[in-house]
């Protein structure tokens, strides 16, 4: 896998100062550096702006990289909702989407990423975009917000779900989130709703188009 995405990583992104200011930015506070990989924040960025997407929601923010990712395909008109568990990341993050020049079309929500997605379903909002990204062991019931929380024809892409090949490859050592990420990648697959496909970039990304 590494090998593979290197050969991408090198191949189809370009040097990008900006995301490597966010990349040091997170390391200078001491925050795990565990940012989408170069290629599958490309690709958010494509997946944004060849479905129009203009209302996104975002699950785990951390320092802002595939927040800015998000918004470079949304462009000028476009809002992101980002919900972070620590309001020091949804800060940082913040800072680092305005130096991008998103500071006014993104919004962060703090605190457990369940209790900002029910308060978004109880406030009746839609999001045409969702992009899943925080801890694994919740991936289930992020998703079942989402397809609440969509609009027809909306997208829903998850991040990690290879975790680390450890999904398909016997020799490659369990994670923690192993088993449950197959059971994601399979209700994904099987979901009356969504019509999906996998995507073995960086650490593998579900791609869903809810079908309601
Ligand atoms: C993998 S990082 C997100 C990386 C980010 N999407 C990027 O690529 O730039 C996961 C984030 O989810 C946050 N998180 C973990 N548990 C959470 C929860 N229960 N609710 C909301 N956010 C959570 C963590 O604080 C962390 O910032």
């Amino acid at each position: 896998m590494k090998q593979m995405n290197n050969y991408i990583d090198s191949l189809f992104t370009n040097q990008d100062d900006l995301l490597e200011d966010v990349i040091s930015s997170i390391k200078e506070n001491g925050m795990p550096s565990i940012s989408v990989s170069p290629s599958s924040g490309k690709l958010l960025t494509m997946l944004i702006s060849i479905s129009g997407s203009k209302n996104v929601l975002e699950i785990g923010a951390l320092g802002g990289f595939s927040g800015i990712c998000l918004a470079r395909g949304f462009g000028k008109e476009g809002k992101l909702t980002s919900l972070e568990l620590e309001e020091k990341f949804a800060q940082l993050a913040h800072s680092n989407l305005s130096k991008a020049g998103f500071g006014n079309q993104v919004s962060y929500l703090t605190g457990l990423a369940i209790d900002s997605l029910e308060k978004l379903v109880t406030d009746q909002k839609k999001f045409d975009f969702f992009f899943i990204d925080a801890d694994k062991l919740n991936y289930e019931n992020y998703l079942n917000y989402s397809i609440k929380l969509a609009e027809p024809g909306a997208l829903i892409v998850a991040d990690n779900v290879l975790a680390g090949g450890s999904v398909m490859d016997p020799e490659t050592k369990s994670k923690r989130y192993t088993e449950f990420m197959r059971e994601f990648n399979n209700t994904v697959a099987n979901h009356p709703l969504l019509e999906s496909i996998l995507i073995p970039i960086g650490d593998g990304m579900t791609v869903s188009r809810v079908k309601k």
